[in-house]
This record gives C-alpha cells, structure tokens and sequence, in this order.
C-alpha cells in the first residue's frame, strides 16, 4: 500500500511500507531532488550544452517531482527541454492530487498537466518543456533517441538491486549521447564500480542532507 508521507522540509513523499522504500530522502523531498537533479545535474549540463534543446531521461517518474522541478527550471532560465520518463506503476490520481509540491514551489497548473498528460505520447507543458512519459519497466524500454542528461532515480539497490548493476548502466550508458551526463543519489561503492566496469567516469559530489555524497557519472 502507498501511503503519503511528510519529509523534514515540509514537502511529500510516497512510502511502501512492505518493501521497505520511500520514494525521496525523509531528510527532505524537495530538498533532495533539487540538489541530486537540479543543482547537481540539470543546472551544470544545460550550462555547457550547445543544443537549442536538452534530452532528458528520467528512469522512474513516481510523484513527477523530479519532472515539476525541470519544468520549472526551464521556465524561469528559459531554456528548453524534452523530458522522457519512465514509469510502469504510475501512482493514481488521488494519490498524485495529494502532493503538496505546488503548494510549495506554485506552478499547480503545471503539476497538474505533468499527471493528467497522457501516456506515451510528446505533450508540450510551456514553450520550453515537453513530455513523454513511457508506462514500461527501463529493461523494456528501447528508444530510437539518445539524452544529454540522465535523472537515475530508481529505488535503493537494497530493494531493486537488479537496477544497479553493470548490465543495467551498460544500457544506461548506451542511452547517452557523447558527453552526457547521469546523476543519482545513490554512492555506494558496489554502484560506482558496476558504473565504471560500464564506462562511465564516475565523480562523487557533495550530497543532499543525510547523505555524504552523490555520483555524477560521465560518457567521457
Ligand atoms: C525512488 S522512486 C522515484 C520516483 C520519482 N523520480 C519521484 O521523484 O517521485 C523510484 C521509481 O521507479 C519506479 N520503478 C520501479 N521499478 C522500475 C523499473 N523496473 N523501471 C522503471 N521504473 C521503475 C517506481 O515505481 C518509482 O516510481
């Protein structure tokens, strides 16, 4: 059962108490995904890309935190971005209506549309922000594109240790374009070395409250 959960800034996560996850750091939700994606990983890749527009790939969409944040972003540097995400067990409307990200960042209108778009289709949000989201599992997911930036945010490998493995950065790395970029929150040594044996140069950062580090990983 999912259940709506209060983190340390005041800001929602999602809890599934039988398999032991939450879907945000309960030292902060928003706290946690501005500084792991947004700070950390959209902020220096749009700063050094020479494209009109950013690819971004979100393994995982969830309560679309890590979306609203982008789009947002996007808006208020007026830049532009094509967001694809992942995601094959969406949460449900009621549960998506009970977030209280608008409530803190505003924009609820565009929260809004990021869960009521449809599914596997290109919706542009604003002029600068379009999204596609894919309702599938990553293993089944095959796109014909490649991304600048990749937003791994799958749950701990203590719950989904299949997605940490070298097999499973092997295609992430396959997803970049050259010179792209994944960030995640997760800097466990077993993490950074399966991304290495997939060819990625790992650099750990500083990390979000109650976590040491994080990992930038480069398609260098
Ligand atoms: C840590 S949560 C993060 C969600 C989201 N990024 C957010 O900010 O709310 C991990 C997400 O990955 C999704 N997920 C689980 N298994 C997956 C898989 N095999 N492929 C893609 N997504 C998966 C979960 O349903 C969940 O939404």
């Amino acid at each position: 059962m999912k259940e709506r959960v209060v983190t340390r800034d005041g800001s929602h996560t999602i809890a599934i108490r039988e398999k032991e996850v939450m879907y945000h750091s309960i030292h902060g939700a928003i706290r946690e995904s501005v500084h792991v994606f947004i700070q950390s990983g959209l902020a220096p890749v749009a700063a050094r890309l020479e494209k009109p527009a950013l690819a971004v790939f979100e393994m995982g969409f969830g309560t679309g935190l890590n979306a609203f944040l982008t789009a947002i972003f996007a808006l208020e540097k007026k830049i532009a971005v094509a967001y694809t995400t992942v995601e094959p067990d969406p949460l449900s409307a009621e549960e998506t209506s009970a977030l209280n990200y608008a409530t803190k960042l505003g924009h609820a209108e565009l929260f809004r549309q990021l869960h009521t778009s449809p599914w596997n289709e290109t919706i542009k949000l604003h002029d600068g922000f379009t999204l596609h989201k894919v309702q599938t599992t990553l293993s089944d997911f095959s796109p014909s594109q490649t991304y600048d930036l990749i937003y791994y945010d799958a749950f701990a490998p203590s719950a989904q240790p299949e997605l940490w493995t070298k097999e499973a950065f092997e295609k992430m790395f396959s997803l970049l374009s050259p010179g792209g970029v994944l960030v995640t929150y997760c800097a466990k040594g077993v993490v950074k070395r399966a991304m290495k044996a997939a060819g990625f140069r790992v650099k750990k950062l500083p990390g979000p409250p109650g976590k040491r580090e994080m990992v930038w990983a480069e398609k260098a």
